[in-house]
């Protein structure tokens, strides 16, 4: 059974099963976790530290390979279908933006159904259940939400597998703008606790919103070719009559970019933010301005077509969002364990 308490767009779900009588702080040399569909690395890059370590990841697209090894020294495991979570060394957290696809508002809404995605949830329950971390964060579309499953809702389900598994279940909506991005991006979050390890309910809170805000203004580029959109392409298309309009930007606008999706490059002219600048006088976001948008720092490498780059970080983390959540975690496990 799970009890739930609404509060600023956070969800609690807790098992009412009873928590571990005993808590000791176990001496540890890190913090280790397992980077999940890690895609580029935006957990990574927000739950890294000199007190944490990445251990494995698994990723299978070879373009998000390629710019995960360009950016972090790490092995990639490909399919996780493929994986025998017994050969897993030991680890703490398990870092999983699983596909999201399935719950998407946009997309297929199949959920579990879903053919080939829809039972990824079940490779990381399996992975869970055989290697039992004392902690996981999960991520995923604010669809998943409002998703039903035969009629249930998909999150209470997965909320009560998790539970089941023995673990406090946190489910929270964070969004980007909140933290210093400038960009709407809200994304769900369901952070986990094995109570095994803790005597009592962990009082794991969400990170509260930061106050520095950031707007789309203050980060667009001066003097930018090469991104433009043709004269046709915006006559016969992005502008069409009797429609809604495509959101664009300049220097002058205090607004928050749309959620950076990883169609970018198709030109979504009702959900993409277009910037009027250049020499057809309208163009896309350039790539340190997706950065600024998703938090990756400017040395971050792309060693990929600019299609996959869009791609890439359209389906990633946004890395302040995380890190600031990853601080919340930490601060739970500082409970039980000590880092020497
Ligand atoms: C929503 S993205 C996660 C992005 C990641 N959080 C980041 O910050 O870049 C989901 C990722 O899961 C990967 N994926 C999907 N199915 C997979 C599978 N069977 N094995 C390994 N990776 C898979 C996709 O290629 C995609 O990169």
């Amino acid at each position: 059974m799970i009890i739930k308490h609404y509060e600023q767009e956070i969800i609690r779900a807790k098992s009412v099963r009873g928590y571990a009588k005993k808590q000791t702080q176990r001496k540890i040399d890190h913090y280790k976790f397992i980077d999940l569909f890690a895609g580029i690395g935006g957990f990574r890059l927000g739950f890294e530290s000199n007190y944490s370590k990445c251990i494995f990841t698994s990723e299978w697209d070879k373009y998000s390979q390629k710019t995960y090894q360009a950016n972090f020294d790490s092995d990639i495991f490909g399919d996780i279908n493929e994986l025998d979570a017994n050969e897993l060394e030991d680890f703490h957290i398990l870092l999983g933006g699983f596909p999201c696809q399935p719950f998407s508002k946009i997309g297929l809404r199949e959920g579990f159904k879903h053919k080939t995605q829809g039972n990824l949830f079940f490779n990381i329950v399996e992975i869970l259940s055989k290697k039992k971390p004392v902690s996981f964060v999960l991520e995923n579309v604010t669809g998943l939400l409002t998703h039903k499953t035969n009629g249930d809702s998909t999150i209470d389900l997965m909320a009560e597998v998790l539970s089941e598994l023995g673990y406090e279940v946190n489910i929270g909506t964070l969004n980007a703008s909140d933290f210093g991005l400038p960009q709407i991006r809200r994304r769900v979050f369901l952070v986990g606790f094995n109570k095994k390890y803790f005597s009592e309910p962990t009082n794991f809170k969400f990170p509260k919103k930061i106050r520095k805000i950031k707007y789309i203004n203050e980060i667009l580029e001066k003097g930018i070719e090469g991104y433009g959109i043709t004269k046709h392409l915006q006559n016969t298309y992005m502008f069409k009559k009797n429609d809604r309009k495509p959101f664009i930007v300049d220097e002058t606008s205090k607004k928050f970019a749309t959620t950076l999706v990883s169609s970018y490059h198709k030109i979504q002219r009702l959900t993409g933010t277009f910037v009027r600048d250049g020499s057809t006088g309208l163009r896309l976001l350039t790539e340190n301005e997706c950065k600024e948008l998703m938090g990756y720092p400017r040395n971050f490498i792309f060693p990929v077509s600019r299609t996959q780059m869009y791609r890439q970080l359209g389906n990633a983390v946004a890395v302040p969002v995380v890190k600031k959540l990853s601080v919340e975690v930490y601060r739970v496990l500082d409970k039980v364990f000590k880092v020497k």
